[in-house]
């Protein structure tokens, strides 16, 4: 898995009870399957259609590195599902615990917002991992 994104927990993003807030970890989980999902299909005009299942496994407090990963699990025409896995890391001990993984699937849209294919020698690239 490969690196996407990194964030740190700041007093903004905590909740009531001093954990980080939910939201706040679902959106970075969206916006680290968009850089990859742009990335790798080289297009911009991505769009999230499906966030799996998300268990939040570990509380975050305020100081922790949140470091976002992800591969691509399965491509289709217009789709791309990937794995992505966040993980929290002291920056004193740089030692990681895992926080949640699930899958996110995105589809790449034309100026319509009409789903269009991932260009071909992007799927070629990735046929071992065809959803057909
Ligand atoms: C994504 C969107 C363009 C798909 O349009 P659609 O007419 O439902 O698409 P289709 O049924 O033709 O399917 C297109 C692809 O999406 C996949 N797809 C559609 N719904 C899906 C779902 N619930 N889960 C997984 N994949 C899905 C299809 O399997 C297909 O993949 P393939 O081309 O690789 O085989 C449309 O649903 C949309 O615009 N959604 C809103 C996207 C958005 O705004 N996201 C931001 C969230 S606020």
């Amino acid at each position: 898995m490969e690196l996407i994104t990194t964030h740190i927990a700041m007093t903004k993003d905590m909740g009531v009870h001093g954990n980080l807030f939910g939201g706040i970890m679902m959106a970075w989980i969206d916006e680290a399957a968009s850089v990859l999902a742009c990335q790798t299909c080289h297009s911009p005009n991505m769009v999230t259609v499906k966030i799996d299942e998300l268990v939040f496994q570990k509380k975050v407090k305020e100081g922790f590195l949140i470091k976002i990963y992800g591969e691509v699990a399965q491509i289709g025409k217009s789709s791309i599902t990937m794995t992505i896995e966040a993980r929290k890391e002291s920056v004193y001990s740089q030692e990681q615990d895992l926080v949640l993984t699930t899958k996110v699937t995105f589809v790449r849209i034309d100026e319509g917002g009409d789903p269009t294919p991932i260009p071909t020698p992007v799927r070629e690239r990735y046929k071992h991992l065809s959803k057909y």
